[in-house]
């Protein structure tokens, strides 16, 4: 095994934690990727309940009276709890809002919760939570310390498939007014279903990563989810690439 190859190794969970060793290149300016018309768009008035668009003749069981743009947290979590928009409800033992700091600078956003998540609330508590711990302690961060974790779905998807395309439409409402509350400055997108629904595009992630996306002004970043870090040896040094490149992107973020 050559010593590059060990070293990945080493840092990406077979071995101690990953640590920031070298300063990553700066972003050249050209690498900044316009933002689609969609994600430029201003922030949608959002209906008090979500249209239903797969399971009409489910009616939520909490009636909110503010519109989901007005809405605060603890509205936002109500809303959210008693959430049967799609029938990702119907097999959930309960929603999984997210976790973390409300005022976090760094928001995290996955695919949407697993067994574990749905059995205990939290984002991100299982195998592929325990390598993003890692991942943010390599560049200094810890979940809850300045760091917001959440998902594009809310509910966990059965058998753990990826959540169809209606469904996060259907909940990306829900992610857009954690965006606007948290105001974070760097949003990272923890694979393709959190990146497509965050760009309303398509995405492919080999393409997309390694570049600074925009979510309605705020710098977004896409990389590989972990779970597929976890089945994926080789990729985790493009990952190690990419946390550099998240350091950066923050560091001028506030150097601004
Ligand atoms: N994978 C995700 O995308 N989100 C979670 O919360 C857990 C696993």
């Amino acid at each position: 095994m050559s010593a590059e190859r060990e070293h990945i190794l080493r840092e990406m969970g077979l071995g101690p934690a990953w640590k920031l060793r070298a300063a990553p290149a700066p972003i050249p300016a050209d690498e900044v990727v316009a933002p689609s018309p969609t994600a430029a768009e201003p922030p949608r008035e959002i209906a008090p309940t979500i249209a239903p668009t797969i399971a009409p003749t489910i009616a939520p069981t909490v009636a909110t009276t503010a519109p989901l743009a007005a809405m605060g947290w603890d509205e936002l979590a109500a809303t959210v709890t008693a959430c049967r928009q799609c029938r990702l409800c119907e097999a959930r033992k309960q929603a999984v809002l997210g976790v973390g700091d409300r005022n976090a600078d760094w928001l995290f956003v996955g695919e949407g919760p697993g067994a574990e998540e749905d059995q205990r609330g939290e984002p991100f508590v299982g195998q592929a939570g325990k390598l993003l711990d890692s991942m943010l302690a390599a560049i200094g961060l810890k979940r809850g310390n300045d760091v917001y974790i959440a998902n594009a779905v809310k509910c966990r998807p059965p058998e753990n498939r990826t959540p169809a395309p209606e469904e996060t439409a259907t909940c990306r409402p829900y992610l857009e007014r954690q965006i606007e509350l948290i105001q974070p400055r760097l949003i990272v997108a923890l694979g393709r279903p959190a990146a497509q629904t965050l760009l309303q595009s398509e995405v492919k992630i080999g393409a997309a990563r390694g570049k600074l996306h925009d979510y309605r002004g705020i710098p977004l970043i896409i990389t590989y989810h972990p779970a597929y870090l976890l089945r994926t040896l080789l990729d985790k040094a493009k990952a190690w690439e990419d946390l550099c490149f998240m350091r950066h992107t923050m560091q001028k973020q506030k150097d601004r």
